[in-house]
Parts: structure tokens; C-alpha cells; sequence
């Protein structure tokens, strides 16, 4: 039995997991603490990586206390220590990769540096400790990756955005639409009441052989169809037909893809996968096709430290540390 305290601070989230597993049983969650800041960064319209930082800095030992007295356990129980080492924000990453280092320093632990997108990437197993074969979309605020994944670190890459990811679009489209950020949940809110057909918005890509998307294209004929609406604004039409485009758009490709890398399973994480549309529309895609399919719990498709804490628990039992001296990687791909 394996215990692991986990940090996520490659964004504009503070967040700490404390959870415990071992080969071959579940995996408990013992707590998942997260700060948002999407209140602070909301006025500036997106994210402010000093400000973020900062805030990372203020609220991290809090949120590692409170973690500590949710899950019942002291620091000397903590077996390792992981944090995202990359992709993110070079400022905000290297604040929790740092504590978490410092922890481990001081605990005489391992330290395990995460990748960000193996932590959504295996988000929708999270409660077991084996990964089945499938193949998997990661829709995020910063990626759109389709992946063919054997087991825990064995991943090729199918396919990714040429230009905006998912949830860059969804982000973008709401700030035109007059939105709050992040634009993807006040969407999906809006476009409940509208009708998905009343537009027809371009779907990329969705006829090519490759397994890409681009999303620029939709976010611009939503921005001609704005400028030429003369008449009030029909929001939530505008919304619901944006939002169905990008289902589509997801939903084809990725059955597509697993189709061709010859996988009964699909799997969908990152925060676009909170999406209840996206969600059902996957669903019945995968039932019509009989695809078997894993959905990240939506407590677990946002940035949180649960899904760091998972990747890091499959590594640490693998046998794998990292370095106390490894960089952080801004750029870090997965594959
Ligand atoms: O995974 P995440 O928290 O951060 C990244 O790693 O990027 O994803 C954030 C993204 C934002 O673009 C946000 O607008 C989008 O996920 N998002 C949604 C919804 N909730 C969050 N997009 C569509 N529908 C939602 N309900
Ligand atoms: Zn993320």
C-alpha cells in the first residue's frame, strides 16, 4: 500500500490530492483539495501567470494542511511526494514542483514529476489501478489529443489541433458572445436554450484522412456570422450550434480513430469533457458503435492534484522516481 501527497499548479488552480492504492486494488481518494482563481484572473479576461504564481505561493501550504487533516494522515506517513513538472505556466510550476520537492527533501521521500497530461489522460481510471487498452481524447483549455494507449506509459499519438484547442475555442467564442471566462461552462449553460441547427458552422477537417482538427475556422465563422447579425442577438442559437459543431467534430474523429487503431474502448478527459452535451453525444456515439467508454468523474476533468497523485501511485509502484535537480518543462510533450 502505497501513500502519495500530489500538487497541481500548472495553471491558474492550486490543487493537492493525498490518495492511496496499491497493484491490482482501488485506488482511494483520501482528499482532493482545490483553490481556484478563476474569480481573480476573470476581470483581466484569462489567465495571469504572475498573479497566478503569487497565489499558487499563498494558498499551497493551506491547501497541503487541509489535505493532511481531510485524508487523516501526518506527513511522515507520506511514502512520495509528485507535482506537475510541465505543461503549464513556467512561473506557476515551478511553485508546486518546488514545495513538493522540498517536501520530499525534508520527508527523505521520492519525488515524481507529472506530466499534466498523463494526469487527465488517466483521470477516467482513477479508481482502479489498471488502465485497459483504449483510445483517448484529452480536450482541455491548452490540448486536443487523441491518443492509441496500450497501458500506463505506453501511448502513441493519433492526433492533435493544428491551431486552438477545444477548449481554447469554447474560451475565445465566449468572449465574443459578451461571456465571462472561462467561456466553455457559460456555453454550455446558454446554449441549453438554443437551437443547434439554426447555424451551420464549418466542421474542419472532419473529411480528411489524418486524425487533426482545427477549430480556427469555426471560431472565425462564428465572429462573420456575429458581425453580420443585425438584429438582436441570438445567443443562445449561436452557442448551441458553435457547441454542436465541436461535438461533432470530437465525437467522429475520435471513433474514427478508434476504429483504425482497432480499440474496443474510448476514453475522455480535460475540462471539455465536463461537458454533459459532449458527454451524452459520446456516450450514444460509443453504444451505437458498441465501444465500450470511461469518462473522467467530473470532479476530475478540471485541473485538480487527484489526477497527478494517480499517475504519480502507477509510476511509484512501477519502481520510478524523478530527480530533485529535473527542470520544470513548459512545454512538455507527452509523446
Ligand atoms: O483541463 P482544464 O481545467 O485546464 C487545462 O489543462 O487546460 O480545462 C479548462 C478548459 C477551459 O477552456 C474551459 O472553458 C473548458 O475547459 N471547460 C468547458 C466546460 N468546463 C470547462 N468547456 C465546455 N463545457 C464545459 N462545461
Ligand atoms: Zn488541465
Amino acid at each position: 500500500m502505497a501513500l502519495l501527497l500530489a500538487i497541481e499548479s500548472s495553471c491558474d488552480e492550486t490543487a493537492v490530492a493525498i490518495i492511496r492504492g496499491s497493484a491490482g486494488q482501488a485506488t482511494e481518494v483520501l482528499a482532493s483539495e482545490i483553490s481556484s482563481q478563476i474569480a481573480l484572473h476573470r476581470e483581466h479576461g484569462g489567465v495571469v501567470p504572475e498573479l497566478a504564481s503569487r497565489n499558487h505561493s499563498l494558498h499551497l501550504r493551506g491547501l497541503v494542511e487541509k489535505a493532511l487533516a481531510d485524508a487523516g494522515v501526518t506527513m511522515p506517513e507520506i511514502d512520495a511526494f509528485a507535482a506537475t513538472t510541465g505543461p503549464g505556466l513556467a512561473s506557476s510550476l515551478l511553485i508546486g514542483s518546488t514545495a513538493a520537492k522540498g517536501m520530499a527533501c525534508a520527508a527523505k521521500r521520492p519525488f515524481l514529476g507529472i506530466n499534466h497530461l498523463e494526469g487527465h489522460l488517466l483521470s477516467p481510471f482513477l479508481d482502479q489501478t489498471s488502465v485497459p487498452p483504449h483510445v483517448a481524447l484529452i480536450v482541455s483549455g491548452g490540448h486536443t489529443l487523441l491518443l492509441d494507449v496500450e497501458g500506463p506509459g505506453i501511448y502513441r499519438k493519433l492526433g492533435g489541433t493544428r491551431d486552438d484547442a477545444a477548449g481554447e475555442a469554447y474560451d475565445k467564442v465566449g468572449k465574443m458572445l459578451g461571456l465571462p471566462y472561462p467561456g466553455g461552462p457559460e456555453i454550455e449553460k446558454i446554449a441549453r436554450g438554443g437551437n443547434p441547427t439554426a447555424y451551420d458552422f464549418p466542421r474542419s477537417m472532419l473529411h480528411e484522412p489524418h486524425l487533426d482538427f482545427s477549430f480556427s475556422g469555426l471560431k472565425t465563422a462564428v465572429l462573420y456570422t456575429l458581425q453580420k447579425e443585425t438584429s438582436a442577438l441570438p445567443i443562445a442559437d449561436l452557442a448551441a450550434s458553435f457547441q454542436q459543431a465541436v461535438i461533432d467534430i470530437l465525437v467522429r474523429k475520435t471513433l474514427r480513430a478508434a476504429k483504425e487503431a482497432g480499440r474496443r474502448r474510448i476514453a475522455l478527459s480535460g475540462g471539455v469533457s465536463l461537458n454533459q452535451a459532449l458527454r451524452d453525444a459520446f456516450r450514444e456515439a460509443a453504444e451505437r458503435d458498441g465501444l465500450e467508454i470511461s469518462v473522467a468523474s467530473p470532479v476530475f476533468c478540471t485541473d485538480n492534484a487527484a489526477m497527478i497523485a494517480f499517475a504519480a501511485l502507477l509510476r511509484h509502484l512501477a519502481g520510478e522516481s524523478s530527480r530533485l535537480d529535473g527542470d520544470i518543462h513548459p512545454n512538455l510533450p507527452l509523446v
